[in-house]
């Protein structure tokens, strides 16, 4: 039965995570490297739930029992007695590998380890701890607090025990939950990527306009945003990162980045993030 959540990072990821879950009710431990990420934080949640307040969707108390549901700290030995612990750290393999060897040490054995990666192999994750049945990823999307999905994915070992508990979990905080393998990309990202990869792609062909090509995938096709708003929303070196670990996986040119994304991330246009990616946000 999982009550107490852990959640190391408490960035653009995690922050959505500790929100929606400190609103379903559960107590959360959230964890970020200093105090002042910390806070940085806590700041972002609260923003979000004054907008709640204001719409009225929540009145003050609400708010303030959601904040008292999340506790903060910069230690991952208070993370000992957390009945799940949701890493959403950066993209980085090694600072990943790092916090699981040590959680597997801090934490009782019972405690299930999620990773919310979007694109690294959840299997090479759990290697390193002594739990590989108890470890699963938990992939939520941006903005988390909006997007209804959480992928739920079983690596080589995750028992059915651990499966259910996670899947449960998902749904406990207002999620829909699918089931995914241990593939790259699991199911939305295989096949969101290339199609922003190919906007990128006719855009720097000169197919159309940037605004046009947005347009055309909104307009046409009802989504939310087109391809190269999305991209500057998820942030353009995460595009590239993915399409890299993609092309290195699957050695398909499908999945090779546009000469025109590395530019702009090596130039440091990131995306929204930055002020700038194919559109300008500085002011
Ligand atoms: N945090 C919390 N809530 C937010 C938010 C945020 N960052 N941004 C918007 N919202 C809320 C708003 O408060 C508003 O709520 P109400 O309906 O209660 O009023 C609602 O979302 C709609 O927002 P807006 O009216 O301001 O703007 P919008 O209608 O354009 O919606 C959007 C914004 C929800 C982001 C929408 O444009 C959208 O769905 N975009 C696509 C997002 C997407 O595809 N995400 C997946 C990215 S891929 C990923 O995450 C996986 C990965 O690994 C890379």
């Amino acid at each position: 039965m999982i009550k107490k959540v852990g959640v190391v990072g408490l960035g653009q990821m995690g922050g959505g995570i500790t929100q929606v879950t400190a609103q379903a009710g559960f107590s959360v431990l959230a964890n970020d490297a200093t105090e002042e990420f910390i806070a940085k934080g806590i700041r972002n949640i609260t923003k979000q739930l004054d907008k709640a307040v204001e719409k009225g969707k929540l009145d003050a108390a609400g708010k303030e029992k959601v904040l008292g549901n999340i506790k903060t700290t910069t230690e991952l030995a208070d993370f000992k007695d957390c009945d799940i612990v949701i890493e959403a750290v950066t993209e980085n393999m090694a600072a990943k590998k790092e916090i699981f060897a040590e959680l597997d040490k801090i934490c009782k054995p019972e405690t299930i380890f999620a990773s919310n990666t979007s694109s690294l192999p959840i299997g090479d994750l759990a290697a390193v701890t002594k739990r590989r049945d108890k470890f699963l990823g938990l992939h939520f999307f941006n903005p988390v607090p909006v997007m209804k999905l959480v992928e739920v994915v079983k690596q080589l070992d995750t028992s059915d025990e651990t499966f259910n508990a996670a899947f449960s979990f998902a749904q406990a905080v207002g999620k829909n939950p699918v089931k995914a393998k241990d593939s790259p990309g699991f199911i939305v990202n295989v096949l969101l990527i290339p199609y922003l990869l190919d906007a990128i792609r006719q855009y720097e062909n000169g197919l159309a306009s940037r605004e046009d090509i947005d347009s055309g995938m909104m307009l046409g096709c009802g989504h939310p945003m087109g391809p190269l708003t999305l991209t500057d929303f998820i942030g353009l070196d995460t595009t590239l990162y993915i399409a890299d670990i993609f092309f290195e996986e699957f050695k398909d040119g499908h999945y090779a980045a546009p000469p025109l994304l590395r530019r702009m991330v090596n130039a440091g246009y990131l995306g929204k993030k930055s002020g700038r990616g194919f559109y300008d946000y500085s002011k």
